[in-house]
């Protein structure tokens, strides 16, 4: 991984969504995050590039690859890194967000890694800290470091991203994960079809410069990769699909299904998998998935998320 003096100056010092970062900015991100993947791929996978930084990861939602990756990450490249476990915290005895923040503000992290269940959580508390902050998803906002990852996933098997059609398929109503792949395909000229029932399909969706699709047969037409979602309960409020069996036949992935897509179009999904409903096994673990080569993708790409955020020419890490 190249040393941070040597890049030229990451012009963010939060990551926030992919909203606000500008097509150089994903790709100075990707480049790095290649080169993230060569230091998880030796045998000794440690790199000194923040040590003696410290981090801190602030889950308020559960979380098995974001979190997880992000650990590694910071370890990877030499940081403290801390977890902050909210099941024993003080949130339990009422704290509020901002009052939590401001403890851990306190004791002088340099990058501060949220995952919130209300959307803006992320950005509010960037206006209260004196460190970096990095949203790892807030509600149904953005999830920027899991669009990133995928953008190196596709970018690394397909060699760019320009031009190809990806058809995000499913929950598009409550996902983050689809929000920020939207911007961000766009950003470096995809073209992106969303496939969903109208129930799960936001009421501005045809603003975001996407082909609507109601069909799966019409949406993975001759794509170049399917991206599946599954069905975000936790943020439901009432009854959206009538049942997952019906759900299974209109939107689950099969190999019926994925057959109208191009024959090597790349099977994607950011976890966590509902075999059954969203996607059928065969198809998760057949020759076209990706999946595991996402989780990979994730570390290195919080790796690159890090490096470039806690620049060590940018003065991170002073509590105000
Ligand atoms: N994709 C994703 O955010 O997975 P986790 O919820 O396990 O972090």
């Amino acid at each position: 991984m190249t040393r941070s003096d040597e890049l030229p100056l990451y012009p963010h010092r939060h990551l926030l969504g992919i909203r606000g970062l500008s097509p150089h900015d994903i790709e100075d991100l990707l480049d790095r995050a290649d080169a993230a993947v060569a230091i998880s791929r030796q045998a000794e996978k440690k790199s000194a590039i923040l040590r003696g930084r410290t981090q801190i990861n602030l889950f308020f939602e559960a979380s098995t690859r974001t979190q997880s990756s992000f650990e590694l990450a910071g370890k990877r490249l030499g940081a403290d890194v801390m977890n902050m476990s909210v099941a024993s915290s003080s949130v339990k005895k009422g704290e509020t967000l901002i009052d939590t923040a401001m403890t851990l503000n306190a004791m002088r992290p340099d990058i501060l890694i949220i995952r919130h269940q209300s959307a803006g959580a992320a950005a509010l508390l960037a206006q209260k800290v004196g460190c970096s902050v990095v949203n790892a998803g807030d509600g149904a906002h953005e999830h920027p470091t899991q669009a990133l990852l995928d953008a190196l996933t596709i970018r690394r098997a397909k060699g760019h991203i320009g031009g190809l059609v990806v058809a995000i398929c499913g929950d598009i109503l409550h996902s983050r994960v689809a929000r920020s792949n939207i911007l961000l395909l766009n950003a470096l000229g995809a073209r992106v079809r969303v496939v969903a029932p109208s129930t799960l399909l936001p009421s501005g969706i045809a603003d975001m410069s996407v082909e609507v699709c109601r069909t799966m047969q019409e949406g993975l037409k001759d794509a170049d990769v399917v991206m599946m979602l599954r069905l975000q309960r936790e943020r439901m409020t009432g009854s959206f699909v009538s049942s997952v069996r019906e759900y299974f036949h209109y939107y689950g992935l099969d190999a019926a299904k994925l057959a109208h897509a191009k024959p090597d179009a790349l099977v994607m999904h950011p976890g966590p998998m509902n075999r059954g409903v969203e996607i059928a096994s065969e198809i998760a673990d057949g020759p076209q998935s990706v999946i595991q080569e996402q989780v990979e993708m994730g570390v290195a790409v919080r790796m690159a998320v890090m490096q470039a955020l806690m620049d060590p020419r940018r003065n991170t890490g002073a509590a105000q």
